[in-house]
This record gives structure tokens, sequence and C-alpha cells, in this order.
């Protein structure tokens, strides 16, 4: 099996759409039309869930009416997000194809499918023209992708001048990873974790400008023990954040964003 293939059989086990929408009907929301907001945060994977979807897109600038490509859109939250909150219309593309259809779905469902659409798809070969947006995102995906210079080649070929890409991707701070699964990959073998600066050198080898740079560090451990206390997202190992929060503690891994311009 080719490794996008171990990377989109992860994601896609099965009944994601449904344990979606029950937690709309847990908390007394009706599951045929809902807004975003009452997913709570379930169909954000990553890090600081919506609160870090907001950071993230105000530090980019992502405004009104921007034409923002989500690489690697899961289940389409931030997506929706970004169409909800900022006035976003936004093409996500993501490899896993139960993904893509719940991301659909769940859009049809909160009414925002007009400013929202999402293709199957590598971040590794983008059916994308050139040139067609102002901005993307890349949140919690380069973990799993090993060829991170082909990666932001493709971001790079995509956006306008002047456009902006905004990663924020687990990244490593210093030594190895001790234990898996992490919420990534079961094994290391679909984990291509790097450090910043691995980051910075394929995006400036792609021809952006690398600009700000921040690391949430404390606030992904408060985010890792509180989601860890409530039970853990809908669908995930809790062995696969407790392993999280020891790399975190151990500062062996961080939370990390990067912002860069195409010139
Ligand atoms: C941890 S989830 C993050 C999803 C979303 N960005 C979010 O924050 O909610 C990682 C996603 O990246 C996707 N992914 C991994 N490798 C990819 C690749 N080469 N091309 C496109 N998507 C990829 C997976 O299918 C999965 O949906």
């Amino acid at each position: 099996m080719d490794y996008e293939d171990s990377v989109a059989a992860h994601y896609g086990s099965g009944g994601v759409l449904e344990r979606m929408l029950a937690v709309v009907r847990n908390a007394g929301g009706n599951p045929e039309h809902f807004a975003p907001a009452d997913l709570r945060g379930a169909d954000q994977l990553h890090i600081g869930g919506p609160a870090a979807t907001s950071r993230v897109a105000t530090r980019a600038g992502i405004r009104a009416g921007a034409r923002v490509l989500d690489i690697g859109s899961g289940l389409g939250g931030v997506a929706r997000h970004l169409a909800g909150d900022f006035g976003a219309t936004v093409h996500g593309v993501d490899l896993t194809p139960e993904f893509v259809a719940a991301a659909q779905n769940l859009s049809e469902r909160t009414g925002l499918a007009e400013q929202l659409e999402f293709t199957q798809a590598s971040a590794l070969a983008l059916p994308l023209a050139d040139a067609s947006f102002d901005a993307a995102v890349l949140v919690h995906v380069g973990m799993n992708i090993r060829d991170k210079d082909r990666l932001f080649a493709e971001a790079a070929r995509v956006l306008r001048p002047g456009g902006v890409l905004a990663v924020y991707d687990i990244m490593v701070t210093g030594g190895d990873i001790e234990a898996y699964p992490m919420p990534w990959a079961p094994t290391a073998e679909t984990s291509f974790v790097q450090p910043p600066l691995a980051y910075s050198d394929a995006l400036a080898q792609a021809g952006f400008d690398v600009g700000h740079e921040a690391k949430p560090l404390p606030e992904g451990i408060a985010f890792l023990e509180h989601a860890l206390d409530a039970g853990g997202p809908v669908g995930l190992a809790g062995s696969a954040l407790a392993n999280l929060l020891t790399a975190f503690r151990a500062g062996i891994l961080a939370p990390v964003e990067i912002y860069a311009h195409r010139p």
C-alpha cells in the first residue's frame, strides 16, 4: 500500500458523519439543520479547535470575500469557520474520501454550501489552476506529508502573487517521538514531523518569503489536558492524545504557526 493510502485509511475508518451528527443531537440540536458552532469544535481536528482557527485566520489577514484554499480540509470544520466567521469562499482539498463526503454533507446542513467546495485529491498534486487563491491554510496536515518541498511548491503555484500561506502544524522542537499512536499516525511509518527550520527551508525553496512564527505550546498543553479530561475527541484513541501531551510536556513536539507570502 502506498503511504498516502495508509494515511487515508487511518482517517477514514468509517462512521464519521454519524459521529458528528450525534454531537449535534446530544447537544439538543437538529441534525438536519444546525449552526457550525453546534458541532462544538468536534469537526476541527487540531490543537486549539475553533479558537486556534480564528487566531490563524486573523494572523493570515483572511477577510470577507477572500478566496481560500484549505489544504487537508478534513471534515471541513476549518473551511466552515472561515466561511461563516470570516466571510471567505473556501475550497477544501483532502486525501480521505470519507472526510470529503462528510465535509460536503455537513456544510449543506449548516447552510454554508454556497461558499464552500470540497475535492478529493492529494496536496502534492492539486487539481487547481495557477494563481487562483488569495490565501491557503495548512492545519495539522504536514505531519502526514513526507515531501514538504513538493507540498509548498504546489501551494505556491495556486496562490496569486502577494497571497499568504498559513501553516499550523505539530513540529519537532527536540528529540525523537517516544511512543505511538499519535493522533495523525498509528506508527512512525506515516509520521513525517519536522522542525520549524525544515519547514522554513522548504517554504523558502518554494519561493515564499517566510515571516512570522509562533509556538502556542502552553495553550496546546491546556487544550490537550482539557480534551483528555472530557474523554477525548469523538473517534480518536485516548492513548494518542496522551502520547501527544507527553511529547508536548517533554519539549519534543509543539504546535507551531508559520506565515509565508508569495512574492
Ligand atoms: C489532523 S487532520 C486535520 C484536518 C483539518 N485541517 C482540521 O484542522 O480540522 C489531517 C487531514 O489531512 C489530510 N491529509 C493528509 N495527507 C494529505 C495529503 N497528502 N493531501 C491531502 N490531504 C491530506 C487527512 O486526510 C486529514 O483529513
